[in-house]
């Protein structure tokens, strides 16, 4: 078996040698310049290859040192869910989903929010409730979590699975459907006033498959979304898959449907059950409709090793289980090196840092945090006082290029141009040397802020 997939995975290589030798002669095959990690090999075309992470496993240098190497998004396998963000009601714990945030961003890895509200792995005071109480308590939940991480999340699944599986095209029934038909775009309100950098992902399995009832059921709800103007930015497939439910022959053609309604598409917990070969076309050829589509932005294989898989006995991902290379990994590099049609528009994080008005006495310090993308920005702006407290500030920033869609925490004069920006009641106070954030969303170009800080 292993002779035959790498025998396999070979084959490629040998033509791409073949050809260029035949075709130019001393030039080297472009095999030679390929990217040798999954995170480099998606860069190339401005995507991402990300991982499900378990926090309990972060103490294994084997796991930590792939994780660490090939992964450039990680998403926590359970530690975001409800069950383990709200406990308790109005009692939040973040414990374990901060050990994978903060291990993601210490290594300069993104991270995709997992999950915000979904009918399965809720605590248990959630279950036993219906009605306006589980409504409300949905949209605290979102709004709560959601904030905490604002800023440090690329995209929240903010509703995960909502819809039947079979031929309905309906809900799935759960407390939260039953809390009436609009629960999902007000989970998608609550998560874009709480978090307006974050892009919000509807996530769901079996929803591969063009020709699908549940597949059209999820379109007909984005399309419905996209045209009344409730926030979504991402439709989300898990693509879980084994031979009852192998890879659909139209699933760029999914893909490409789900795009062309103006939102990113993720492949967010891939695994392939199988071995050898037939394992590695099949992960060949989901990277393949993926870069073949340039709003797919990235896509995230559910775990590392096949041990560390949910579904352990099918082997459905790239690593075995002593942290080998499997076939499976060999055609998902190739792939992603071959390239595909044009990648995503390129989103940027930056971070600059600006100084004025230095902090003499009296005086204060305003520095900017960028977190740019293509159409927009979140910029945090940090407020330092001097030497002496202040009792209130104005900050004045520059935006050219750049239009205020929605901020937090100041008032503003006005939304472009020369924009004024000052305390609120809670915030005026500012002890010496200690310092306060406002922030605000914008569209087009953030660089170039230049804040100014003065007290009044
Ligand atoms: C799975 C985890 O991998 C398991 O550890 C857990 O016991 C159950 O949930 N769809 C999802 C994921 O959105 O959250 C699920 O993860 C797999 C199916």
């Amino acid at each position: 078996m292993k002779l035959t997939s790498k025998s396999v995975a070979l084959i490629p290589i040998i033509a791409t040698v073949a050809t260029a030798v035949v075709g130019a002669t001393l030039i080297s095959p472009p095999v030679a310049n390929a990217a040798t990690t999954l995170s480099a090999a998606a860069q190339q075309s401005g995507r991402y290859f990300g991982t499900a992470v378990a926090a309990n496993k972060l103490g294994d240098s084997t796991y930590v040192g792939i994780l660490n190497r090939e992964f450039d998004m990680v998403t926590a396998e359970n530690e975001m869910k409800m069950d383990a963000t709200e406990p308790n009601q109005n009692q939040f714990s973040y414990g374990n989903a901060d050990r994978i945030v903060n291990h993601a961003r210490n290594q300069g890895k993104r991270v995709r929010g997992h999950a915000l509200a979904w009918h399965s792995q809720q605590p248990g005071w959630m279950q036993n409730m219906s009605g306006t109480a589980l409504r409300n308590a949905m949209l605290n939940h979102v709004t709560q979590v959601a904030t905490y991480y604002r800023g440090k999340i690329y995209a929240w699944d903010v509703v995960n699975e909502a819809f039947a599986d079979g031929s309905s095209g309906g809900r799935r029934d759960s407390n939260l459907q039953r809390t009436g038909n609009d629960w999902i775009e007000a989970a998608f309100r609550a998560a874009r006033a709480a978090d307006p950098g974050a892009k919000l992902c509807y996530n769901d399995y079996n929803t591969d498959d063009w020709s699908h009832a549940k597949t059209q059921a999820v379109y007909r709800m984005v399309q419905d979304f996209k045209s009344r103007g409730v926030p979504i930015d991402c439709v989300g497939l898990q693509s879980h898959f084994n031979p009852q439910s192998p890879v659909p022959s139209n699933y760029q053609t999914t893909l490409q449907n789900f795009a062309n309604l103006g939102v990113d598409v993720q492949i967010t917990e891939l695994d392939i059950e199988g071995s050898g070969s037939s394992q590695a076309q099949n992960y060949q050829r989901v990277t393949q409709a993926c870069l073949a589509v340039a709003r797919c932005t990235g896509i995230t294989v559910w775990g590392i090793r096949d041990t560390d898989s949910w579904r352990a006995s099918g082997t459905p991902l790239l690593f075995d289980g002593s942290g080998n290379k499997k076939a499976a990994y060999n055609s998902t590099l190739d792939a992603l090196n071959a390239g595909g049609g044009p990648g995503p528009t390129t989103t940027t994080t930056t971070t600059t840092t600006t100084t004025s008005n230095g902090p003499g006495p009296g005086g204060c310090t305003a520095t900017v945090s960028l977190n740019q993308w293509n159409e927009g920005f979140v910029a945090t702006i940090k407020v330092t006082a001097g030497s002496s407290a202040l009792s209130g500030w104005t900050v004045t920033t520059t935006l050219s290029n750049a239009t205020v869609t929605g901020s937090w925490s100041a008032n503003r004069s006005g939304n472009s141009g020369t924009v004024n920006w000052t305390n609120v009641d809670y915030n005026a106070a500012v002890p010496a040397g200690g310092s306060t954030e406002f922030g605000f969303q914008g569209s087009g170009n953030g660089s170039g802020l230049n804040p100014s800080c003065a007290a009044r």
